[in-house]
């Protein structure tokens, strides 16, 4: 396999101000990846997806028997230092591929320093020093803060650079118009359990970034949780059902316990079993590859509890208002990305 770092190949930019040698990819002239070409074709056959059952079989996965190769010198750089940031920088350092002392998170106040320091991950106040001294940068603030942010760091950005954003709703093509032509620029959507490496990540590679790009960052959030790729289009649907389907499944925890103190148990104890029921449910659901309504109605013996609970469920219309949450949500997400389009042009070098 190519290496991911070539020490023999240095391609300073012009436009950058690092202009000292750096150990960068061994980068073809860039070109636009492999699979989408256009954004119309793209969300076309995303589109087309979406409306075909087999889609799950489409997502792009690495070959598990051809990882990527890791630069043990790769330097890891996390501009913010809040949860997801957190989380992900747990994860990565899990994988022993990185030392600590290769990554380094930044943030204007050093009250979320303390338990990155406590990973041994080196701190800055600045922005600019951090991008300058990493190769692979992960953008983990607030989405309105994002123009602000890249602004900051555009002129630091080479072409040895990686950019993951995990800011919700942005665009591939609003931050590629805010960082330099040709930027590698990733679009990461985490979710909150990622805090517990027990994570549900989808990313898709932008308009230069290349499939190995894909297999590094893939293989450094490897003990996050369950980490693919797909179309940008599907981003804002994995917001809906998996950023934003954190807080459903609270929701149904909390009606699933106040439920049982209803029936007379003790809050503390109904939400701790509430806990362990959503917990136990989903660790069944993913290990053994059944489809939920199988597992469903292996729970249900005819005429039994739990067919009278479903059937008061459905008449509650949840099967309904958990499609229209993450419908809404994804909708929601979408609209935020619209908002954020308009600076891309305006932005781009
Ligand atoms: N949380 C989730 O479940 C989730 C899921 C998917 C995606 N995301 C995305 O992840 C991103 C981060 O979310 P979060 O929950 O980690 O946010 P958070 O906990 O509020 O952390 C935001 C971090 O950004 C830092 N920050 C603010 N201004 C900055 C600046 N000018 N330069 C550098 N850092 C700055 C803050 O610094 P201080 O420490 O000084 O306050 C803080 O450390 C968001 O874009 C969000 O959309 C979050």
């Amino acid at each position: 396999m190519q290496s991911i770092m070539d020490e023999s190949e240095t391609w300073s930019r012009s436009h950058g101000t690092n202009s000292g040698p750096v150990r960068i990819r061994n980068r073809p002239k860039p070109t636009v990846h492999d699979e989408e070409t256009e954004d119309s074709e793209e969300e076309a056959t995303a589109a087309q997806l979406l409306h075909d059952h087999s889609t799950v079989d489409v997502i792009i996965k690495s070959d598990p028997e051809t990882p990527p190769e890791m630069d043990s010198n790769l330097r890891i750089g996390f501009i913010g230092a809040g949860n997801m940031a957190y989380g992900i920088a747990k994860g990565v350092l899990q994988s022993g591929d990185v030392p600590s002392s290769n990554v380094k998170v930044s943030a204007p106040s050093a009250r979320n320093f303390g338990r990155f320091q406590e990973l041994g991950v080196a701190v800055t106040h600045s922005n600019a020093e951090l991008v300058s001294s990493c190769d692979l940068v992960f953008v983990a603030v607030k989405p309105h803060l994002i123009t602000t942010i890249l602004s900051e760091i555009t002129d630091h950005v080479t072409r040895k650079h990686i950019i993951v954003s995990v800011a919700a709703g942005v665009t591939l093509a609003t931050l590629q118009g805010l960082l330099p032509f040709d930027t590698v620029v990733l679009r990461l959507m985490p979710n909150l359990p990622c805090l517990v490496q027990q994570g549900a990540l989808l990313f898709s590679r932008g308009t230069w970034a290349r499939q190995e790009d894909g297999d590094l960052l893939r293989s450094l959030l490897q003990h996050c949780g369950l980490v693919e790729e797909g179309p940008e289009a599907w981003i804002d649907i994995h917001t809906g059902l998996s950023g934003s389907g954190v807080a459903f499944v609270y929701l149904f925890a909390e009606a699933l316990a106040e439920g049982a103190v209803k029936m007379g148990m003790p809050s503390a104890l109904a939400h701790s079993i509430a806990a362990q029921t959503v917990l136990g449910a989903g660790q069944l659901l993913r290990d053994s590859g059944k489809h939920p309504a199988q597992l469903r109605s292996e729970v249900c013996t005819p005429g039994g509890t739990t067919i009278f609970g479903l059937h008061a469920m459905e008449q509650g219309g949840v099967r309904a208002a958990t499609m229209t949450a993450v419908e809404t949500a994804t909708e929601r997400a979408r609209e935020m990305g619209r908002k954020s389009a308009p600076t891309a042009t305006e932005n781009r070098k």
